[in-house]
């Protein structure tokens, strides 16, 4: 059984082969209307519930997308409904329940922990929605939309991330040593990554590059990734932390520091670290990224389920 938790914990080869599926999926949908399932209804009759914890708008929409596509159905519960969320059933438990009346389980959750219960427990695949440590469906869709944009293997490109060291960067850091990109990023000092990821990415031979000057970062960019400053539930001083940042708002001017194709992707949603005229601008591309959540997201279902072709 696999499960999609950590884009560490997962072969290379295997991200390759879900990035080469989805594309010959999307590729293949070309006439088909939203709702219409890809030929062979390879997961029909099964059903993904869904749990989260916190707010989502993207992530339960592509999934509830992605395997309607693929010929089954989505459950989707807010874990305060739940006796489990409401203190009265333990993990081990739901996690059974869950396996007896679905075929996998989704959730997006405060608690890397949680989630190695889940695991522990289910006797269905488990997907990480978005926890502290990973946004593992998210980046491994970034990696497929940035492909597909700039039609190059992205090992050849210098990928650039200016913001937060948070849940994103951590899934991007993961995806730099599995799929060998470059990988610059810009944030103050207080921000950088910390040293369990550093280590990581030491252990692994790779190196990353931190700059505390964004126009450091940015420079030979072909793209440049960036997300909200405050992250869901983030417990910091908001206003001290934002403050943090002034220096690395992303707007034209710093654009102009990059390659000049550079791209700018944003998993959304945004805060201010991005300018208007970057973020709806055209060197944007953040609602094709969003849509591309479905198609990479029916491969990695396909890939918990055990069907990849
Ligand atoms: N990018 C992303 O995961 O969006 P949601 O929080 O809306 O799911
Ligand atoms: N870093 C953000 C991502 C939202 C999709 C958060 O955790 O809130």
């Amino acid at each position: 059984m696999k499960h999609f938790i950590n884009l560490k914990d997962i072969p290379a080869k295997d991200l390759r082969k879900i990035i080469s599926d989805a594309k010959k999926r999307k590729n293949s949908r070309n006439k088909l209307n939203t709702l219409e399932v890809d030929k062979g209804a390879p997961l029909k009759g099964k059903i993904l519930i869904q749990m989260f914890e916190k707010a989502s708008s993207r992530t339960r929409i592509s999934f509830y997308l992605a395997i309607k596509q693929l010929g089954g159905g989505t459950l989707t519960l807010r874990s305060n409904e739940l006796h489990l969320g409401q203190g009265g059933e333990s993990i081990a438990d739901t996690a059974k329940i869950l396996s007896t009346y679905g075929d996998g389980f989704m959730m997006r959750t405060d608690s890397d922990k949680k989630i190695e219960d889940f695991k522990r427990y289910l006797s269905v695949p488990i997907i990480n929605g978005l926890s502290p440590s990973s946004h593992p469906t998210q980046v491994l869709s970034d990696i497929f939309t940035v492909e597909e944009i700039i039609k190059k293997p992205i090992s050849k490109l210098n990928i650039c991330w200016i913001g937060d060291s948070n849940n994103v960067l951590d899934s991007l850091i993961a995806a730099s040593v599995k799929f060998s990109f470059k990988l610059s990023i810009g944030c103050p000092k207080k921000f950088e990554p910390g040293k369990k990821v550093r280590n990581w990415v030491k252990k692994n031979n790779k190196k990353i590059y931190i700059y505390n000057d964004a126009k450091k970062a940015v420079s030979n960019a072909d793209v440049i990734f960036s997300d909200k400053v405050i992250s869901l539930n983030d417990k910091v001083n908001k206003k001290k932390k934002i403050k943090a940042f002034k220096n690395f708002k992303i707007d034209k001017k710093l654009m102009s520091h990059a390659k000049k194709n550079c791209i700018f992707l944003h998993c959304l949603p945004r805060g201010d670290e991005v300018s208007d005229d970057v973020f709806l601008g055209n060197k944007s591309h953040v609602w094709q990224q969003a849509l591309n959540r479905v198609h990479v997201q029916k491969s990695i279902l396909l890939y918990c389920f055990g069907k990849l072709r």
